[in-house]
């Protein structure tokens, strides 16, 4: 972990180092890396204690584990060879002149992005120092090393083609859904997936599983999407990590660090004004839980809990989240809420919020049967609904969630 946080730094101080005037334009190059962070190309090729941009990062998929390219500039071992055209094929069609990408490259969002933010960052990773590093990326196993077999994926489940402006939203709506759809690909995790890793059609960003996390849904549904979010408010989620419902401890704390924490506020907030408007789905009720349930949930949430969360779920800004209205407690998933009762959270830190508050740890103090109560509670009161929690579900994750 530490290696990679290292690596991590290190692709973060490229991206921050003033861009050497190198290529014929450098207001081209200096987009090229600011759409580099929106994009969070370091996040997938830069390795634990690797070169920044040098690949080599092991990506688990659907049909087996494939290594990122290095997409330095090295003539020999990265793409300093590529030509322009050939990059734009690349992002945009998922096909190079050998095959076909897997599309653990999200090839499949960034099929939108404008040719001419696609060449800037290709003139800005020209600036890169070249770092040597041989990949060999298709470890697969037999049939799903061919990568013809992609041509099949994408015709099931690629579309190709440029963000088309929709009319009648307003430029900001616009700019949000060029990033969400496109470069920021926020759907490659909020989005149920199909049987074959293809964004599930009818699903958009309505939430999605991931290796031990879930990525909530982030539609205007009001019980378990941003509906009850202002734009402030999910603003100052992406720029910090935090807000009063909620408070970025895994995968997506990755993505706010490296990624959301550097965009400009006008692109936070057009994300936010796009993803409000998204449809929910329609609220339905849920059956009641048993009352003695809720009566040990309520117990467990007295003693345990409430000392932070407050008697009514509403939080402490700066100390605890608040459970009342909060899409994340709410998820038909409930694999975080687990996971934070079980291990503690410690969450990000960012310039605008430096010091993350904790969450202890409460798997070595409570039940299973007391985690399935109280999380049931917290689920289902102060107008929240959710599914309830079972004693068996909560053991299965002990079992199988790692820290
Ligand atoms: C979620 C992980 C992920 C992200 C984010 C990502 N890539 Fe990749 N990229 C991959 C994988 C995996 C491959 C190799 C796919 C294969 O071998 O089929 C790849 C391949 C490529 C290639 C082809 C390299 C070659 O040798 O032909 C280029 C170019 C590339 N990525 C550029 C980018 C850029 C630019 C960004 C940011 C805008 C980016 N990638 C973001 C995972 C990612
Ligand atoms: C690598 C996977 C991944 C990507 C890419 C990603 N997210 Fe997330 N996101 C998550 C996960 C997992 C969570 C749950 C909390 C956590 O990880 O700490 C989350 C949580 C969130 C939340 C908080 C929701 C809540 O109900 O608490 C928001 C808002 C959010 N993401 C927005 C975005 C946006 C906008 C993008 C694109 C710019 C994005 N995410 C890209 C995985 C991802
Ligand atoms: C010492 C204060 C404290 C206590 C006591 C505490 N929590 Fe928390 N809890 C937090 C903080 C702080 C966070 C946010 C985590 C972060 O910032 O990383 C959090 C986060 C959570 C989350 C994740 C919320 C989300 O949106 O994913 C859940 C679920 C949770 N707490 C449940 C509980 C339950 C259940 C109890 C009692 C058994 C409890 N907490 C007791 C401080 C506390």
């Amino acid at each position: 972990m530490s290696t990679q946080f290292a690596a991590r730094i290190a692709a973060a101080a490229l991206l921050l180092a003033p861009v050497a005037c190198l290529a014929a334009d450098p207001a081209q190059v200096e987009r090229g890396r600011y759409l580099a962070i929106v994009g969070d190309c370091a996040a997938c090729h830069t390795a634990p204690g690797g070169a920044p941009f040098a690949g080599g990062l092991p990506i688990q998929t659907p049909f087996g584990t494939l290594i990122t390219p290095n997409i330095t500039p090295d003539m020999k071992t990265g793409i300093g060879g590529m030509s322009d055209a050939q990059f734009l094929g690349d992002l945009h069609t998922g096909v190079e002149p050998d095959g076909h990408f897997y599309p653990a490259f999200p090839y499949p969002y960034f099929t939108k992005v404008t040719d001419a933010d696609v060449l800037a960052i290709h003139a800005w990773l020209n600036t890169l120092p070249p770092a040597s590093n041989e990949i060999k990326t298709n470890q697969l196993p037999f049939p799903f090393n061919i990568r013809a077999s992609m041509g099949v994926w994408n015709a099931l489940n690629f579309t190709e083609g440029r963000f088309v402006p929709v009319a009648g939203k307003s430029e900001a709506w616009n700019r949000g859904a060029y990033l969400v759809e496109g470069l920021a690909h926020c759907g490659a995790c909020h989005t149920a997936k199909n049987i074959l890793g293809g964004d599930e059609r009818g699903s958009l960003l309505q939430g999605g599983v991931l290796n031990q996390w879930f990525a909530p849904n982030l539609t205007g549904d009001t019980h378990t999407g941003l509906g009850g979010w202002s734009v402030a408010q999910i603003t100052l989620y992406l720029q910090s990590g935090h807000n009063e419902f909620s408070a970025a401890t895994g995968p997506m704390a990755e993505v706010v660090t490296h990624s959301t924490s550097q965009m400009t506020d006008a692109d936070r907030q057009a994300i936010a004004i796009y993803l409000k408007d998204q449809p929910g789905q329609p609220i339905f009720e849920r059956p009641a839980v048993d009352a003695a349930v809720m009566q040990l949930g309520a117990i467990v949430y007295d003693q345990q809990c409430a000392a932070c969360h407050t008697g009514k779920g509403a939080g402490v800004d700066g100390l605890a989240p608040a459970f009342a209205h909060t899409p994340s407690i709410q998820a038909p998933n409930p694999i975080n809420l687990v996971r934070a009762v079980l291990f503690g959270a410690a969450s990000v830190a960012t310039d605008t919020a430096p010091t993350g508050a904790a969450m202890p740890a409460f798997g070595w103090k409570l039940s299973d049967q007391q985690i399935a109560a109280v999380l049931s509670y917290i689920r289902t009161s102060w107008g929240n609904s959710a599914t309830s929690l079972d004693a068996a579900k909560v053991h299965q994750l002990r079992e199988s969630l790692t820290a």
